[in-house]
């Protein structure tokens, strides 16, 4: 049986671009960006895109599409001793999948609050003490209680994530994405333009754009940008691989990566402009300056966001508005997470789709409760600086090298590349991708593991932190290895490509 196909080049690109599209876009670019220089962020920002971000997608795109399989078939066809980067990326997919649908099921709840604008005048109160009933602290082995108001909302995002993928490619994740993109860019675009028109927003743009220089300067700069890149591209995560291995051989791989990256930062930008228009109308009606007020992240999500709602005319609407554009945009990443999980398991024990999704649904329903209980947001936190430094980072290194160097895929990758398209990748790409990527990415992880050597991370107790952020990142390769020492089901047929031109 020939693998699964897209049914339209466009059903792909618009899944890509998709999983990239995420929460990162909309409450980490626009705060990144403006802690980093503001307009002349641009530069190390835009160099990023161009020397990594456009290079690495089109790695993965090519991979997947060469190689056809998901994240662990492709990286066991390229060498049978690198199958278990394969199921390390499939273990991060899964560790981010599982908290990332909390994150939407919040969103799914603050729409409904918007009907009611149920936060009132204190919202961060309300956000941690109302709503999530977060318990004093976090301690190993001490979760508290569940708290119902995110576990339902979160089954319901499941059962739509799960639901998608349990139609396939085509009629599932094509047709969800399909529907999805083109709407969360009209709602989001109408939340930009009600933002820009408000008094006081050109003080929030000034502030966003208004270049640092001297910002250019610094080290620190140019690794946000190369980290914002990386995350907001949904990089070395399997996701690009595993999504292209559907498409057919003619593709042209190369022209598909510029599109996603650039569709993606022309994204991040727009919400760049709506997020600092709000927040210098905010900066207005309440005094308190935009260097105040800026933040990322939950906190702007779910604290600042509500503040500034209470201030619009027709707040209900614009409340609903923003948290339905959070929640699409989230719902088309999570769902390119899980298809690297769903992927994965049905090549290696061939268990039909199906069958697939109904065990990987209910583990990872399962895994997700943990999150929803009074300690659940100290979980997801820790989970998540750990898993973004110290699984994706090193991750995403071990992959270049070994594909590139070990195991010298370079020349049958860009020839793979270039016979079906117009831009060629040569030199440059592979100076780019092959050595300046992994320095940078080694950078990154080196001044992350300082930081965290030197503070434990975000105050927690050092055992909570060792449990669930240490202890987690370093189980992830050793799992990996163990899954990848059983065997195919199928083992001749894993090791043969497929035919790629039927259809
Ligand atoms: N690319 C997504 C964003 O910008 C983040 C993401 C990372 C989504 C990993 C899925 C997996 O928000």
């Amino acid at each position: 049986m020939s693998r699964e196909k897209w049914g339209t080049r466009t059903g792909f690109i618009l899944a890509a671009v998709g999983s990239a599209i995420g929460l990162g876009n909309i409450w980490r670019f626009p705060y990144v960006a403006y802690k980093n220089g503001g307009g002349a962020f641009m530069i190390p920002y835009l160099f990023a895109i161009l020397t990594t971000g456009v290079f690495f997608v089109a790695f993965e795109f090519i991979m997947g599409k060469k190689y056809r399989g998901s994240a662990p078939l492709t990286y066991f066809r390229i060498n049978k001793k690198l199958e278990f980067v394969g199921w390390w990326q499939f273990l991060i997919a899964f560790v981010i999948m599982t908290y990332y649908a909390v994150i939407l099921a919040w969103a799914m709840d603050y729409i409904k609050y918007s009907a009611t604008l149920a936060w009132g005048e204190g919202t961060k109160a309300f956000f941690y003490s109302s709503f999530l009933h977060v318990s004093p602290g976090a301690s190993v082995g001490h979760f508290g209680n569940i708290v119902w108001q995110i576990l339902i909302p979160l089954l319901i995002v499941w059962l739509i994530t799960f639901g998608t993928v349990f139609n396939g490619i085509k009629n599932g994740i094509e047709i969800m994405n399909k529907v999805a993109l083109p709407m969360l860019i009209v709602l989001f675009v109408i939340f930009v333009i009600r933002a820009v028109t408000l008094p006081g927003s050109i003080s929030g743009l000034n502030a966003f754009f208004e270049p640092t220089w001297s910002s250019l300067k610094q080290p620190s700069v140019w690794i946000s940008a190369y980290s914002q890149i990386f995350y907001s591209l949904s990089l070395g995560m399997g996701i690009m691989i595993t999504y292209s291995s559907y498409l057919p051989q003619k593709e042209d791989t190369t022209n598909n990566a510029f599109i996603t990256a650039f569709s993606n930062s022309g994204f991040e930008l727009l919400s760049g402009i709506g997020i600092f228009a709000a927040l210098g109308f905010m900066a207005q009606k309440s005094g308190v300056s935009i260097k105040d007020l800026a933040a990322g992240g939950i906190g702007l999500a779910f604290v600042v966001i509500p503040q500034i709602i209470n201030q619009l005319p027709m707040p209900q609407f614009f409340g609903i508005l923003f948290f339905l554009c959070l929640l699409i945009a989230g719902v088309t990443s999570l769902v390119s997470l899980v298809e690297v999980c769903i992927s994965a398991i049905c090549d290696k024990f061939e268990w039909s789709r199906k069958k697939t999704v109904l065990i990987v649904g209910i583990v990872a329903t399962v895994v997700s409760v943990f999150y929803s209980t009074n300690s659940g947001v100290y979980l997801l936190d820790v989970v998540d600086n750990f898993v973004n430094s110290f699984a994706i980072l090193p991750g995403a290194v071990v992959e270049i090298i070994s594909v590139l160097w070990i195991f010298k895929r370079f020349n049958i990758l860009r020839d793979e590349a270039n016979r079906y398209s117009q831009i060629r990748l040569g030199k440059l790409w592979k100076i780019s991708l092959g050595i300046l990527t992994p320095i940078v990415l080694i950078v990154i992880l080196i001044t992350s593991l300082i930081a965290n050597i030197q503070t434990v991370y975000g105050g927690y107790s050092s055992s909570f932190v060792a449990a669930f952020g240490w202890s987690m990142v370093i189980a992830l390769p050793i799992l990996a290895l163990l899954i990848s020492r059983i065997p195919w089901k199928n083992a001749e047929k894993a090791k043969i490509i497929p035919d790629g031109e039927d259809g």
